[in-house]
C-alpha cells in the first residue's frame, strides 16, 4: 500500500525521489527501446523483416539477453548533429545464450541513423568484442547499416579500423560470425569478410564494395543490387556468402543451428549431443552403391547421410563449388568437418573455386578442434588455361597447405577415385591424415589408366597392328595393377580397406580412439599460406 502524501494541488499521491528517479530510469529505457520511431519502424518493417531487437530475440535464448551501453549518444555536433541523439546511437549490444551457451552480440539498428557507423557505435561493438575475447565466447554480429556515419567522416572510419583489427586479432581464438540483414557496403564489408560465416538474407541484404552507380560510372555496366551483391550472387558466385536464407527469422535460426556444432573458443572442445543413432549401424547399402562403371557419377551427398548421425547434415557453401561438399555433421554425437568430392559436378575435380572453399573450411575446423572426415572420389585437378591463368597452382596449394598443418583428428575415406595430385592433397597419409581407409572400388593411382597408357605406351601402341586392341589390352593391366587399393595399402599409405557397408562404425573407432589426438607445428610466428 502506498504511504506517499498527497499533492494537495493535484491530489494524486506525491512521489518519492527514489521513485522519480525509477520512473526516469523507465522512461529512458522506454526511449531507447522505441530506436528511430514508430514511422521508420514501420517503414524497415515492410516485407519480412525484423527490428533489431526482435532480431536478438529470435537469435538468442528467450529471456537471456542482457544490453550494454544502452543509454549511449554519439559525440557528433556535425552538420546539425548535436541536436539528434538517438540512445543507443543505432545498435543494441550485449550478450545472452544460444542453447544455452553465452555469445556477444549485436544487432545494428537501421531505423537509426540508418544503422551507420559512428565512432561511439563503433566503441559499443568494440566493448563486446573485447570482453568475448577475454571470456572466450563467439561473437555474432546482425549488420543492417547505410555504412559509415557520413557527418562523422575519418572518426567513423576509426571506428571500423579498430573493429576489423579486433576480428583478425579474433580470428582462431574465438568463433564470429557475421549476419547480413540489409545494406553492407563500402568497407564496411571487410569486417564480415574476416570473420569465420558469413549468413544473407534472400531480397533483403546486399554487399558490394562499390556499388551499381559508381560501377556505371566507371564500367559502364548495368547491374541492379541484387545481381550486383544479393544473397544469391554471393553464395553462388563470389563464396563471399556462406549461407543464402530466406528471411530474418531463417537465418537467426541457421545460426543457431551452426552454433551447436561449435565449441566456445580454441582451447574448447566442440558439443557433444546425444543421438539415439547407433554407433555400430551397419548400412548394407553401402555395399552396392558405388556405381560398377567408374565414369557414373553418384551423389556423395547421399553417402554422407547414409554415414552420419540420423541423416543430418549442415551443409556450408551450399551453392558454391559444388564439386566439393563441406559442412558438419555427428559421428556417435561428436561434431566433425566433412569435405568430400562430389562426383555429380565436374566428376569431383578439384578446381580454384573448390580449392579455396574446402581449405578455408578445414582451417576453420582445426583452428576449433573439429575433427575432419574426408570423403575422396577425385580425378585429379581440373585442367585448362582458365584454371591455370587464374591461379590453380597457388589456389590448389591453399588446401594442400590446410590439410598439411592440421592438426584435429584427420579420417579420410577413398571410395573411388584418388589420382595424382588431389590424392597427394585430399587428407592423404603423407599430409599428417590419422586414419585413411579405403573402399575395395578405390582406384589409387597417378592417374585414370586410359591417360597413363597414353602417355607410356605411345610408341607401343603406334606401332601395334591392331592399335585398339593393344590400347585395351594395356589399359586393363594397367586397370588391374595400379586401379585398386591395394598398392598403397600394401605401403601402408592405406590403414584398413573396408567393406563399404562398416563405414560409419570405422569412422566412429577412428573418432573414439584419436579423442585425445595431440600433435603440434613447429614454433613460429605464423606461416605463409600461399594466398
Ligand atoms: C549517415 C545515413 C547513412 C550514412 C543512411 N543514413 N546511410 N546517415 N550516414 N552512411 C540515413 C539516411 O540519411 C536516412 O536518414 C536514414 O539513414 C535511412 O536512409 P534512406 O536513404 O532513407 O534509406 P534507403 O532508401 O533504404 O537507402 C538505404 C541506403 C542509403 C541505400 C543504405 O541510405 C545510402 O545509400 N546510404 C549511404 C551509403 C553510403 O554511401 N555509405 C558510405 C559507404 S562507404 P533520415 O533522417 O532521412 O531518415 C563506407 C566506408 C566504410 O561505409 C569504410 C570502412 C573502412
Amino acid at each position: 500500500m502506498s504511504t506517499n502524501a498527497m499533492n494537495p494541488m493535484s491530489g494524486t499521491p506525491m512521489i518519492s525521489r527514489t521513485e522519480s528517479r525509477v520512473r526516469e530510469l523507465e522512461d529512458k529505457n522506454a526511449e531507447a527501446l522505441r530506436g528511430g520511431g514508430p514511422e521508420r519502424v514501420s517503414k524497415h518493417k515492410e516485407g519480412d523483416r525484423l527490428t533489431a531487437r526482435e532480431r536478438l530475440d529470435v537469435l538468442l535464448d528467450p529471456g537471456s539477453f542482457v544490453e550494454m551501453d544502452r543509454f549511449v549518444t554519439h559525440r557528433s555536433s556535425n552538420f546539425g548533429m548535436g541536436d539528434k541523439k538517438i540512445l543507443g546511437d543505432g545498435v543494441i549490444t550485449g550478450y545472452g545464450r544460444i542453447n544455452g551457451k553465452l555469445v556477444y552480440a549485436y544487432s545494428q539498428d537501421f531505423t537509426v541513423f540508418g544503422g551507420s557507423m559512428s565512432r561511439t557505435q563503433a566503441n559499443k561493438i568494440i566493448k563486446i568484442m573485447d570482453m568475448a575475447m577475454k571470456v572466450g565466447a563467439p561473437i555474432i554480429g546482425l549488420n543492417d547499416s547505410g555504412g559509415a556515419r557520413i557527418q562523422e567522416g575519418v572518426e567513423a572510419l576509426a571506428g571500423y579500423s579498430d573493429i576489423f583489427l579486433r576480428n583478425t586479432l579474433a580470428s582462431g581464438v574465438v568463433p564470429q560470425i557475421s549476419a547480413i540483414m540489409g545494406p553492407c557496403a563500402g568497407g564496411a564489408v571487410y569486417s564480415p569478410s574476416i570473420t569465420d560465416f558469413i549468413f544473407m538474407v534472400k531480397d533483403t541484404s546486399y554487399m558490394f564494395v562499390t556499388g551499381p552507380d559508381v560501377i556505371k560510372t566507371v564500367t559502364h555496366e548495368d547491374v541492379t543490387k541484387e545481381q550486383l551483391g544479393g544473397a544469391l550472387a554471393h553464395a553462388q558466385k563470389s563464396g563471399v556468402t556462406h549461407f543464402a536464407t530466406d528471411d530474418d527469422k531463417h537465418c537467426l535460426l541457421m545460426i543457431r543451428e551452426l552454433l551447436n556444432f561449435l565449441p566456445s573458443n580454441n582451447v574448447d572442445d566442440p558439443p557433444v549431443l546425444p543421438t539415439a543413432d547407433r554407433p555400430d549401424r551397419v548400412e548394407e547399402a553401402l555395399n552396392t552403391f558405388i556405381p560398377d562403371n567408374p565414369k557414373k557419377p553418384y551423389d556423395m551427398k547421399e553417402l554422407v547421410k547414409m554415414i552420419v548421425d540420423e541423416g543430418y547434415f549442415l551443409e556450408v557453401h551450399q551453392h558454391y563449388a559444388k564439386n566439393v561438399i563441406v559442412g558438419f555433421s555427428r559421428f556417435n554425437g561428436r561434431a566433425v568437418g566433412i569435405v568430400a568430392n562430389q562426383p555429380q559436378i565436374l566428376a569431383g575435380c578439384l578446381n580454384i573455386d573448390a580449392s579455396k572453399k574446402a581449405a578455408r573450411f578445414v582451417r576453420f575446423c582445426d583452428a576449433f578442434n573439429i575433427p575432419l572426415v574426408t570423403l575422396v572420389d577425385v580425378p585429379g585437378f581440373l585442367p585448362g588455361t582458365d584454371q591455370e591463368w587464374n591461379g590453380i597452382i597457388t589456389h590448389g596449394a591453399k588446401l594442400l597447405y590446410a590439410y598439411a598443418e592440421a592438426t584435429v583428428p584427420k579420417i579420410t575415406v577413398i571410395t573411388r577415385k584418388d589420382y595424382g595430385g588431389a590424392y597427394c592433397v585430399m587428407s592423404s597419409k603423407h599430409l599428417r591424415g590419422d586414419v585413411n581407409l579405403a573402399y575395395p572400388t578405390a582406384e589409387i593411382a597417378v592417374m585414370g589408366a586410359d591417360g597413363a597408357v597414353n602417355i607410356i605406351f605411345r610408341d607401343a601402341i603406334k606401332k601395334a597392328s591392331d592399335q585398339a586392341a593393344e590400347k585395351a589390352r594395356l589399359t586393363a593391366d594397367y586397370e588391374r595393377k595400379f586401379a585398386n587399393p591395394y598398392v598403397a595399402a600394401e605401403n601402408g599409405f592405406i590403414d584398413e580397406v573396408i567393406e563399404p557397408a562398416l563405414t560409419r562404425k570405422r569412422i566412429i573407432d577412428a573418432l573414439e580412439m584419436l579423442k585425445n589426438k595431440k600433435d603440434t607445428n613447429p614454433l613460429r610466428k605464423h606461416g605463409n599460406i600461399p594466398l
